[in-house]
């Protein structure tokens, strides 16, 4: 019997994509145990937003939260998403952070790293990748995936190569604006097959109404697993249902590996979280629409609710339509990026403010010309030139992998943050995130003495 792993998103993606992670441990606390049981190949759980998140939003340690899952799932492998040289983060870090970074992940508890870097510049995933394998983790080395003049399924198939001679040990295609059609799709997995021997897993979304048939086409073309989401927080802007793929698979002959009762048990849990959200307006119904027009335009789900959210805020949402047509100009201008975090958020302000200002790059954002300056690494295609001497002048640009002229960075945070860390991870958490994991930990302290102060008097 053909094979098919499922990865279950809810607490990674599917959040992240349908109510801006905005989920407590609480909420899904008392349903890992039977997580466990559903024989999901993986589950995802941790890095991409939820990091932020949790110190942002949820005045959470997002450590402590990898270990509660770890505690739970003793047979699930849990799976993080990391963006290599960026880590959880939205510019680069230096090696030292990398590596720190990573080992702490295995060692608290994650199993599988899907590892990234928002251009496909492998010279960013390579320093993960190098800790992942040497602290015994599963390195996933992942395409991103887009459509553009310039990107096309020999660059696809010359990635996943490249891929495996870093010696990762699975190969993910990762579709995040759900733009992959079923015969891309199909054609990629079917020219990746036989260009390299690793399992190869496609990550899409619903958003454009493609990702059910996607995925169909890439277990035709013999992809080795799916990324799929528990049916009440899955479809839009989130993965197709876990349910709905486990069924029509089936059919076809595939074992997906899973128990559909679990399955069921798990998807009763989150209907009232679902709903608690939906009524409280962090879900918004806006996000299960299928948006059509992300294949013209090719903007994620995710980008164009922050787009509409930036507009709304500057009293101009009537320029929504100029906004979505200069955006893939703007991409076209900095050499066809994927439209994926943090490029995604770059191109879309950057859009953004052109339009508003009613003149092109009259204001180019910091990270716009960071970028062009090469601190994200290498553009895929030619960055127009009329812009690079508008940001750089006469300056050069970077040309070697950024990190190599950053600084190690773990001990002089380590020294600034002195005895408000408690930990080498709360070190890690600051690095990350200086102001909101600092104010993270003045949260914690408060907590702490309230309960000291609280104790005393019950003693008295
Ligand atoms: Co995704």
């Amino acid at each position: 019997m053909k094979q098919m792993h499922i990865t279950e998103t809810v607490l990674r993606d599917a959040q992240q994509s349908l109510i801006a992670t905005r989920m407590p441990i609480e909420d899904f606390l008392g349903v890992l145990d039977e997580m466990d049981k559903c024989g999901y190949h993986s589950l995802e759980c941790w890095g991409g937003a939820t990091f932020d998140s949790c110190l942002r939003y949820l005045e959470e340690d997002p450590w402590e939260r990898l270990r509660t899952i770890r505690a739970h799932l003793k047979h699930t492998k849990l799976q993080m998403l990391l963006r290599g040289q960026n880590i959880l983060g939205y510019h680069h870090y230096s090696d030292d952070t990398v590596r720190r970074f990573v080992t702490a992940s295995i060692e608290n508890g994650m199993d599988i790293i899907r590892i990234f870097d928002a251009l496909n510049d492998l010279r960013n995933i390579k320093t993960a990748v190098d800790a992942c394998l040497t602290a015994g983790g599963h390195a996933q080395g992942t395409i991103c995936y887009t459509l553009s003049p310039i990107h096309n399924l020999d660059m696809y198939v010359q990635l996943g190569k490249e891929i495996e001679a870093m010696g990762c040990q699975s190969l993910c295609i990762k579709d995040m604006a759900g733009i992959m059609s079923p015969q891309e799709c199909f054609d990629l997995v079917s020219g990746l097959k036989q260009a390299v021997r690793l399992p190869i897993y496609v990550h899409t979304h619903a958003t454009t109404g493609l990702g059910y048939m996607t995925y169909l086409k890439a277990a035709e073309a013999g992809a080795d697993g799916i990324d799929c989401a528990t049916s009440c927080m899955s479809g839009g802007t989130s993965q197709p249902a876990t349910e709905a793929m486990v069924y029509a698979l089936s059919q076809m002959g595939f074992d997906c590996g899973v128990n559909n009762d679990e399955l069921k048990l798990v998807n009763d849990y989150f209907v009232p979280i679902q709903k608690k959200f939906a009524e409280n307006g962090t879900f918004d119904p806006y996000v299960l629409q299928t948006k059509s027009d992300a294949l013209v335009y090719q903007i994620p789900g995710g980008m164009l609710s922050n787009l509409v959210a930036q507009l709304k805020a500057q009293h101009a949402i009537d320029k929504l339509d100029e906004v979505l047509a200069e955006t893939p100009r703007v991409r076209a201008d900095l050499g066809y990026p994927p439209l994926v975090t943090p490029m995604s958020q770059m191109v879309g302000v950057q859009a953004t403010v052109n339009v508003l200002l009613g003149k092109r790059y009259q204001n180019i954002g910091k990270e716009i010309k960071a970028y062009i300056h090469g601190e994200y690494g290498k553009a895929p295609g030619e960055i127009n030139p009329e812009l690079i001497q508008k940001v750089l002048g006469d300056q050069p640009m970077v040309s070697t992998r950024y990190a190599e002229t950053l600084e190690p960075e773990f001990e002089k945070a380590k020294a600034e943050l002195g005895d408000r860390a408690e930990s080498d991870l709360d070190v890690l958490s600051y690095i990350a995130f200086p102001q909101q994991a600092a104010h993270y930990f003045e949260v914690r302290d408060l907590k702490k003495a309230l309960i000291a102060e609280y104790t005393i008097k019950e003693v008295k």
